[in-house]
């Protein structure tokens, strides 16, 4: 039997209890779910790829591909060539199972970020790997490890690392013939930074290998509900990840890949729910620090990384009082254990309610 670890959120049941009984009704910043609605353009394409009686390809739609290849060229400076992209099924799948499907196993470590997306562990865990969190990889010693996670911007601490630190990550990873997985499902979500792609030139120096850029709609385009992702970068990993997932049927279902084109292909949707994030993080930042709490990271994604000072489940409790519900640090990490994370992805009349209840 694997061991998994708890599922975290179970923990916070007695404080949404809480937070629910608030006589204006709960705030739910927790968990970071999109609520504004699918962009009219998507669903179009959608509901015009209804009718597919067939199985859909695994590699994807050529369209697709192209319309990702473009995203990345248009929005990011990257060029890739659309072989060398495969849509998956949302990008949890593909962090839960990259380990596996890499090929690492018992006596292998994968290494991820100290603070962290909690699906990196369980993926080295659904391998029989070993997981290990640390920020320095100098710690490793000459030890080779099949898989590096890096996540700019972060979930849950929002900071953005610049090329130069991407940079250094590829040098490293590269002597040791280790993958570098970049998870940026929130790169077009920078405020004060810019992120940067792995694979952009500066970071990478114009050669993939060893890279893979990971890479959700969920968040761009409102589409956590339809799990559309896709993944990029070395020709060879893309072919052996394509390989194996034909056979184990990680296929996105037909209707989905059409939206995925349509959404990839615009950026008017996304502009706007980007504007939609801003302001609701312009007024709930300084309302918390208001309250008390200080704000660190945090310039980048769809999170208030924050702190007052005292263990993170008193501050789950203080907020819950005032009907706001919030995930505590240590869901992400041990040295998440005196901050919570705020989502600013509730509506624009929660957001406010939040404001008030922070006076
Ligand atoms: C860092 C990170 N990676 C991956 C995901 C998974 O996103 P999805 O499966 O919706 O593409 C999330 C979701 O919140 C995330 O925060």
């Amino acid at each position: 039997m694997i061991a998994l670890p708890d599922f975290p959120w179970d923990r916070l049941t007695p404080y949404q209890d809480v937070a629910r009984s608030h006589s204006g009704g709960i705030v739910d910043l927790s968990v970071g779910t999109p609520v504004d609605s699918v962009p009219q353009v998507v669903r179009e394409a959608l509901a015009g790829a209804a009718d597919s009686p067939g199985y859909p390809q695994t590699y994807g739609t050529a369209e697709l591909r192209a319309a990702a290849a473009g995203w990345l060229r248009r929005r990011h400076g990257v060029t890739v060539d659309p072989a060398d992209v495969l849509p998956t099924i949302g990008s949890k799948e593909l962090v839960a199972w990259l380990p596996t499907l890499l090929g690492a196993g018992p006596g292998d470590r994968v290494v991820f970020p100290e603070l962290a997306y909690p699906t990196y562990d369980v993926g080295a865990r659904i391998a029989g790997a070993e997981p290990y969190a640390s920020d320095g990889l100098l710690a490793l010693g000459p030890e080779r490890v099949p898989l590096v996670w890096v996540n700019s911007p972060s979930n849950p601490t929002g900071r953005v690392l610049p090329a130069e630190h991407l940079r250094k990550v590829v040098a490293w990873a590269r002597e040791r013939g280790a993958v570098v997985a970049s998870d940026e499902c929130y790169i077009e979500l920078g405020w004060e930074d810019r992120p940067v792609s792995v694979l952009h030139p500066d970071v990478c120096g114009g050669s993939y290998e060893g890279l893979l850029a990971v890479h959700s709609l969920s968040k761009r385009s409102n589409l956590a509900g339809y799990r559309a992702a896709f993944v990029a970068g070395d020709p060879t990993l893309i072919k052996r990840l394509l390989e194996i997932r034909k056979h184990a049927g990680m296929i996105v279902p037909a209707p989905v890949q059409a939206a995925m084109a349509a959404a990839l292909s615009d950026d008017r949707h996304a502009d706007e729910q980007r504007e939609r994030y801003a302001r609701r993080r312009a007024v709930l930042r300084p309302a918390l620090e208001r309250a008390g709490w200080r704000i660190e990271h945090s310039s980048a994604g769809l999170y208030l990384w924050a702190t007052n000072g005292t263990g993170c489940w008193d501050q789950v409790r203080e907020l819950a009082d005032r009907g706001i519900l919030v995930a505590p640090g240590d869901f992400y990490g041990p040295a998440g254990r005196e901050h919570i994370r705020v989502a600013i992805t509730a509506t624009d009349e929660r957001i406010d309610a939040a404001v008030t209840r922070l006076q």
